[in-house]
């Protein structure tokens, strides 16, 4: 698989406390001078397009919550190797900022919302800010931050009745709702068998909707795959990372927010590229450097789901 995909951390915080990401006991925060600096990213996204890499998300933690991203998106918009540069938010913020990223030159955006209903989203993240998130999706939608995804995290006694709802948003709106599969990561955050399935949210939607049309059933343009609930105006997404192996379609490596490229996200292995950054490493060190992670991620193609522990806020998933 050709390695075109960079996932770029921007920050580890975050201003929502999700049950199935932030450790429940807190975690300890980079400190600020370990953060790559803008300059840092920009420097480091050039150098890996030059290697190859033609599509960049920022993730965080929660991207927009570090100030002048836009900033930051201008800048990766400029490059011109870049073909498609997007980001995925918890969408809190997104109704101050989507206009102006869009200006910016992102092209596209995932929000998270893991239930329409204000308690349980409160439950679920932490504030009571679904208002928030749903004037975010309006207002990607409205600047056409398209297509614009939804992606809802199902647990088990917190959020399952919202299943039918979240899938009412795909009826309802030109969003693709995608029902991502938990991914138990550290001993701080939800048990492991809190986990529902993509089969058996899939088996919910169908009882209520009759069966959904296929729209792509392969992994090749990534990990979702893509459904459709008759005369929707959007689609349902199914990301099954616990009960399926999609590795060998794999083709993203990740940069952390304090400069460590992962070339899995179930693997611990991690190299420091801010070293080599920081002391003034000549573009053609950086680019053999770059070139050999990427390399030896290509060997990756049969790592399963036995997850590392980590913390996914540090990672953005
Ligand atoms: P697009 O398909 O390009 O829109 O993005 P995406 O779905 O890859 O990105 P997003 O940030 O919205 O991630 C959605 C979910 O997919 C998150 O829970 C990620 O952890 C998960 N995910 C993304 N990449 C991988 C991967 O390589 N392996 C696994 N198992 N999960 C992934
Ligand atoms: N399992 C599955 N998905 C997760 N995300 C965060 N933590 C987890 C987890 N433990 C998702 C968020 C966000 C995306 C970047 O990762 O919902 O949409
Ligand atoms: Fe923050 Fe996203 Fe993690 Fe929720 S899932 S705590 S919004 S980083």
């Amino acid at each position: 698989m050709t390695v075109d995909y960079l996932r770029v951390s921007v920050t580890d915080r975050c201003n929502l406390r999700c049950v199935y990401c932030y450790p429940s006991g807190g975690c300890k925060l980079i400190e600020r001078t370990e953060i790559l600096r803008f300059e840092e990213i920009y420097h480091i996204v050039r150098l890996f397009a030059i290697c190859g890499i033609r599509k960049v998300r920022l993730t965080g933690g929660e991207p927009l919550v570090r100030s002048n991203i836009v900033n930051l998106v201008e800048k990766l918009a400029g490059l011109k190797e870049i073909e498609e540069l997007t980001l995925t938010t918890n969408g809190v913020l997104l109704e101050q900022k989507a206009e102006e990223l869009k200006n910016a030159g992102l092209h596209r955006i995932n929000i998270s919302v893991d239930s329409t209903e204000r308690q349980s989203y409160k439950d679920i993240t932490g504030f009571d800010n679904l208002k928030n998130a749903m004037k975010g999706i309006h207002k990607a939608l409205d600047v056409a931050l398209a297509p614009v995804k939804i992606n809802c995290v199902i647990i088990k006694g917190l959020n399952s009745s919202q299943i039918i709802p979240l899938a009412q948003m795909s009826i309802d709106l030109p969003v693709a709702v995608r029902f991502i599969e938990y991914c138990p990561t550290s001993r701080y955050t939800k048990p492991a068998g809190d986990f529902v399935s993509s089969s058996q949210i899939r088996r919910i939607i169908e009882r209520e909707h009759g069966q959904l049309s296929t729209i792509s059933a392969t992994n090749r343009n990534g990990p979702a795959l893509h459904f459709k609930i008759n005369n929707a105006a959007g689609t349902i997404g199914f990301i099954s990372g616990r009960s399926t192996v999609f590795c060998h379609n794999c083709n993203r490596i990740r940069l952390t927010s304090d400069g460590m490229i992962k070339p899995c996200l179930y693997s611990s292995k991690h190299y420091n590229i801010k070293r080599l950054i920081r002391t003034g490493a000549a573009d053609e060190e950086v680019i053999q450097f770059l070139t050999g992670v990427i390399e030896e991620k290509n060997q990756y193609t049969k790592l399963t789901s036995s997850v590392n522990e980590f913390d996914m806020q540090r990672i953005g998933g």
